[in-house]
């Protein structure tokens, strides 16, 4: 075989005159007759190869038998394209290749959809055949791009004084709040390894080892739910640091992700992000992970509420819930039936109804609750309304009014086109609660995990009023996606214990599940703190990708298989054995 002397998106108009051997897979041919010409495809691009008959009729020979996707090595002279068929949406646009000989290294079958990026293809299929699929330039420039983040990554925390350290896959049941993955042990039969959900403990082990700042591009697996922007084993950029308060860490990561957007899309992220408490971001946007890229906050209309005539604001409002709305700015003109519909998702995200009023061109109120209520309080309660405008309201208790109205908002921004795509709003979420009330177990549960330490100032409200302290955490959100999430932890074991003393942890419990890490942090263990960022939300919203799926080179579907492995499977009944496992009947 000929050794390519080039790659197939190297060659330009400097090369011309030269022979050059080029390797590849055969991306296209278009047969003219006495000209045949293939674009010849690798990862780094594409370059045009012409078969003469009149110049070299051996080769345009072979080149009927070149079909789609099978392997060659091509050498032939560079030649600028004739006048007026330059090409440039290609960097080897100016040039092609005329074929002087053709060596077929290996045939393909007939691939089962065409390798282009805008193939019309289900993703069961590209999952399958996962291999033709991250053969499109556009799944090799996702590839690339990863590539590119973890390298910056690296490069950014080496020079910081990060260590790199690996921490164990077949581990303990980490506390971050999804299902384990459960791995039996045949040597000790009955016992099981869980997959970590993140290397939480061992990076706070690794403080108290003296690590001072550590990092890991760590795999981490949780049985949950699937969506677009989860998968079951994904990746973490991770980081734990001594000696540190949350401003250092905040500003670090600040720092580590500028550099991301700047060095790999030449983006510029105004520094410092924004900053919001929690109790803001869902008071004013209804989420705590809120899309800045456009504004429609969420209006407090409780108290206009509470004095007007309607029945359902009254009574709601009597009953401790509140009443919040959305202001659609020239949204009168919507047709009733637009209206309704919207009402119908209001419901369908949990609301009892979704109240509306149109303000007509003399702000006279229309709607058919107009006759309830006082049109100058509205105007008082929201001034930024006028004529033309649409005010939809939902009453209900907090969670499910920031909750509806938070997706409402959302879901207008898309319909209505309000998302500027070019825009990147980071916003860092702090003082999260510490604690939130699990209905369904009556008891408190961390919101990020029994680790996180309390505010300074809100450590008197532990014993009083637990709901209301507030933990030293935060969430870096950007445009509408938690990218990252951490805290500073508790290195002292009195503020620790009685954290779990108010989860219901008992001591045994506690001792059980941690018990390491309880007992590493009595071994003089130094004040820390850290986050840790989804890598793979990172690159998808890099490379401008609509799902995780399309960054990670083997993902599963949304049922947590791999088409193309077949996994998860049966396994053979010797091997249940060797675990002590009995399976119960499936149906
Ligand atoms: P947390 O659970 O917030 O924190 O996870 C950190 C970040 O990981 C990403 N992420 C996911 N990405 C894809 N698929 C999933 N199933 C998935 N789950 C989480 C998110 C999230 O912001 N140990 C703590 C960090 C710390 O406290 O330092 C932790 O794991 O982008
Ligand atoms: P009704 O009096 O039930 O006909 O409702 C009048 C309007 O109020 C309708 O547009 C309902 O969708 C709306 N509505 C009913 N319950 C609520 C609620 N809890 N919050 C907001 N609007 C509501």
């Amino acid at each position: 075989m000929l050794m390519r002397t080039h790659r197939c998106g190297e060659l330009t108009k400097v090369h011309s005159g030269q022979t050059a051997v080029l390797n590849g897979w055969v991306h296209r041919r278009r047969d003219h007759g006495n000209v045949i010409f293939i674009d010849l495809r690798d990862r780094f691009g594409i370059t045009q190869i012409v078969f003469n008959q009149e110049l070299n009729a051996a080769a345009h020979k072979r080149a009927h038998e070149l079909r789609s996707e099978c392997v060659v090595s091509v050498t032939g002279k560079v030649m600028l394209r004739p006048e007026g068929s330059a090409n440039p949406d290609l960097k080897t646009g100016e040039i092609e290749v005329m074929a002087q000989a053709v060596e077929i290294l290996n045939d393909a079958q007939t691939p089962p959809f065409v390798i282009e990026d805008e193939a019309d293809v289900t993703e069961a299929l590209r999952l399958k055949y996962r291999y033709l699929d991250l053969r499109r330039p556009k799944m090799q420039r996702l590839l690339q791009l990863r590539h590119e983040v973890t390298q910056q990554v690296r490069s950014f925390l080496n020079a910081q004084g990060f260590l790199e350290i690996e921490t164990p896959m077949l581990t303990k049941s980490t506390p971050e709040g999804a299902r384990d993955y459960l791995v039996p042990s045949r040597v000790n039969p009955g016992s099981f390894y869980a997959l970590p959900q993140s290397p939480q403990l061992f990076k706070q082990i690794l403080m108290v080892s003296g690590a001072d700042r550590y990092y890991q591009i760590a795999r981490c697996f949780r049985d949950e739910d699937l969506r677009f922007d989860r998968q079951p084993e994904f990746t973490q950029i991770d980081m734990e640091l001594s000696f540190v308060d949350r401003e250092q860490v905040l500003s670090l990561a600040e720092k580590m992700i500028s550099r991301l957007f700047r060095e790999t899309r030449g983006i510029e992220l105004a520094t410092p992000f924004q900053r919001l408490a929690y109790q803001d971001a869902v008071g004013l946007y209804g989420s705590d992970k809120p899309d800045l890229r456009f504004d429609m906050p969420l209006y407090e209309l409780t108290a206009f509420a509470a004095q007007s005539e309607f029945k359902v604001f009254r009574e709601t409002v009597a009953n401790g819930g509140i009443v919040k709305g959305l202001v659609v700015k020239e949204g009168a003109a919507m047709p009733r039936s637009r209206i309704d519909a919207l009402g119908e998702t209001a419901k369908s995200f949990g609301a009892k109804g979704l109240a509306w009023v149109k303000i007509g061109q003399d702000r006279q109120l229309e709607s058919v609750i107009a006759k309830f209520l006082v049109a100058g309080r509205l105007f008082s309660a929201i001034p930024e309304i006028g004529p033309g405008d649409l005010l939809v309201c939902v009453a209900d208790s907090p969670k499910i009014v920031h909750d509806v109205l938070g997706r409402l908002r959302l879901q207008l921004a898309e319909e209505l086109q309000l998302i500027d795509r070019e825009r990147w709003r980071p916003l860092w979420v702090v003082d999260f609660p510490l604690l939130e009330f699990d209905e369904a177990t009556r008891r408190h549960v961390a919101i990020h995990h029994p680790f996180t330490a309390p505010l300074d100032e809100d450590l008197g409200l532990l014993d009083s009023d637990p709901l209301r302290v507030r933990a030293k955490a935060y969430d870096l959100v950007l445009n509408g996606n938690e990218i990252g999430g951490g805290s500073i932890r508790n290195h002292r074991r009195e503020i620790q214990s009685k954290l779990f003393d108010l989860l219901g942890i008992t001591k045994d419990e506690a001792t059980k599940r941690f018990g390491f890490l309880l007992e590493a942090l009595e071994y003089g263990a130094p004040p820390h703190g850290g986050i840790a960022f989804g890598l793979d939300r990172l690159v998808m919203l890099l490379g401008g990708a609509d799902s995780i799926r399309d960054v990670i080179a083997f993902p599963k579907t949304q049922k947590a298989q791999c088409p193309m492995t077949d996994a998860p499977s049966p396994v053979d009944p010797e091997q249940l054995k060797d675990l002590h496992i009995k399976l119960d009947k499936i149906d």
